[in-house]
């Protein structure tokens, strides 16, 4: 059997104004994704040829966020779905297929039932095939009329008699639909209806008169096939998105005190024996290697982690990276840049930002490593800080492998430690140090036997 053609055309004109957001309703994000990210996805590991995001509101929003591999046929006048998928036409010129119609406010539909759908518009050779759902109370959506197992039309709310408003068999908006006989139906349709749209729901009617079969299958969970309005829905799907993607984490044994309160974006990896407290983010990019501790409080932005790190609560991460056997916080700040080698340690109100430390090498308490390339084993004491900037430039602070630095020192950058040196507590490094040497740099103390005592006794 010849391998079946796949084209996507994604509605994602409209602008959603119960988000009361100046952000297009399909750029609002769930699990790191924005919401047209999701169908987009779907059309991708179905492999679609091509896959055409319909756009009107924010269009430049949307086609930066998307990027540039995906078509963006422009609806400039939003005139009805009909009207959004002709504007598609373009796009799909000499493609001749099936066109899965999907729309960008519609996170939550599972790739089985569109594989499903899919399936039973090829089984039956079908012009249209219409997902639909049973619900409870189908008030705002278009109803499905039968004529036994085949569909004859939908009709819209407003439409709608008395009787067929009873119909809760309903459209849910997403389709197969032949290509390109789906474009000469849709030319046939008006805007003779209560919306004065042009309804892509009048296909359906067209197909079918024209003795064309029309299927429709039923969604096994009215909840897929949602569509986001509000930002009430918005983070009833988010939730609903979360439950997915963590059950299937913790089915690929990745541990989870409280899957509710763990975010976890859609884009993640995580090793297994890794175990997530509570009330954590990870976000974007980030991948988290195999039995890792991550506490309550991290947020976890772009980073690489590898095998056996200990995250503690409050720590930040961002575009870093972090070698196998580390222990990062509590209340650290890693910034962009950041390159732990293994087996560091950054301790409590450590912060980092590129800095590059070798294998061993750690700074366990209050301590700020900016534009700083250090070498293996060293150590910094509490309270190490590297001026970088002067209120104009960056400057850099290299220090060679096994330095070990006394509490208190500011290293003036841009400064060289060699290689075995020792920095004494309390100082100021202006001057570059040479290898194997101390370098004391503060006031020698001096001491005032009796000072304190007489000042008491002229207080008096
Ligand atoms: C449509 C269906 C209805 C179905 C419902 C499911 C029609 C005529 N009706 O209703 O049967 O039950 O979806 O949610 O198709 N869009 C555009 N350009 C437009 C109009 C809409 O891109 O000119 C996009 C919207 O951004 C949205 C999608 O199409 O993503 C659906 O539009 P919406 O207005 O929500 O659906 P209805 O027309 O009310
Ligand atoms: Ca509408």
């Amino acid at each position: 059997m010849q391998r079946q053609k796949y084209a996507a055309v994604i509605l994602a004109a409209g602008q959603g104004t119960r988000m009361k957001s100046v952000v297009p309703k399909v750029l609002h994000e769930i699990a790191g994704r924005p919401l047209v990210a999701w169908p987009v996805e779907q059309a991708r590991q179905l492999g679609c040829e091509t896959i055409s995001v319909v756009v009107g509101h924010g269009s430049d929003a949307v086609r930066d966020k998307l990027g540039a591999d995906l078509q963006y046929p422009v609806q400039t006048e939003q005139l009805g779905t009909g009207h959004a998928l002709l504007s598609a036409e373009a796009s799909l010129a000499g493609f001749c297929g099936t066109v899965l119609l999907l729309c960008g406010d519609v996170p939550l539909l599972r790739q089985e039932t569109l594989q499903r759908l899919l399936d039973l518009h090829h089984a039956e050779q079908a012009a249209v095939t219409v997902l639909t759902a049973l619900v409870d109370d189908p008030f705002g959506y278009g109803r499905i009329l039968r004529d036994g197992q085949l569909v004859q039309a939908i009709v819209e709310e407003k439409d709608a008699t008395e009787t067929q408003k009873k119909i809760n068999e309903i459209n849910t908006g997403i389709y197969a639909f032949e290509a390109p006989y789906v474009f000469e139906a849709l030319r046939s349709v008006g805007r003779e209806n209560a919306q004065g749209e042009y309804y892509l729901t009048d296909v359906v009617a067209a197909a079918f008169a024209a003795g064309r079969t029309v299927c429709a299958l039923q969604a096994d969970s009215v909840e897929e096939v949602h569509g986001i309005n509000d930002r009430v829905q918005l983070s009833a799907a988010a939730r609903a998105i979360r439950k997915r993607l963590n059950t299937e984490w913790m089915r690929q044994g990745v541990g989870m005190i409280d899957p509710e309160t763990t975010y976890i974006d859609a884009d993640v990896q995580i090793g297994s024996d890794t175990i997530l407290y509570p009330n954590l983010s990870l976000r974007g990019t980030t991948v988290i290697g195999r039995d890792c501790i991550i506490e309550p409080g991290v947020v976890i932005t772009d980073c690489e982690i590898g095998d056996r790190v200990h995250i503690k609560s409050g720590s930040v991460l961002a575009e870093s990276k972090v070698g196998d056997d580390g222990a990062i916080g509590p209340m650290a700040h890693l910034r962009p840049g950041t390159i732990l080698d293994g087996d560091n340690k950054i301790g409590n109100f450590v912060e980092t930002k590129k800095a590059h430390l070798g294998v061993g090498s750690q700074a366990s308490h209050l301590t700020y490593l900016g534009d700083a390339e250090i070498g293996r084993n060293v150590n910094f004491g509490c309270g190490t800080i590297t001026c970088n900037y002067d209120g104009r430039d960056k400057y850099q602070t290299v220090v060679e492998d096994d330095v070990f630095v006394g509490s208190d020192t500011q290293f003036i950058a841009p400064v060289r430690i060699g290689r075995n040196s020792l920095i004494a507590a309390g100082s100021t490094i202006t001057k570059d140090v040479p290898p194997d040497s101390l370098a004391i740099a503060r006031s020698e103390q001096c001491n005032i036997e009796g000072w304190a005592k007489k000042k008491k006794k002229s207080k008096k």
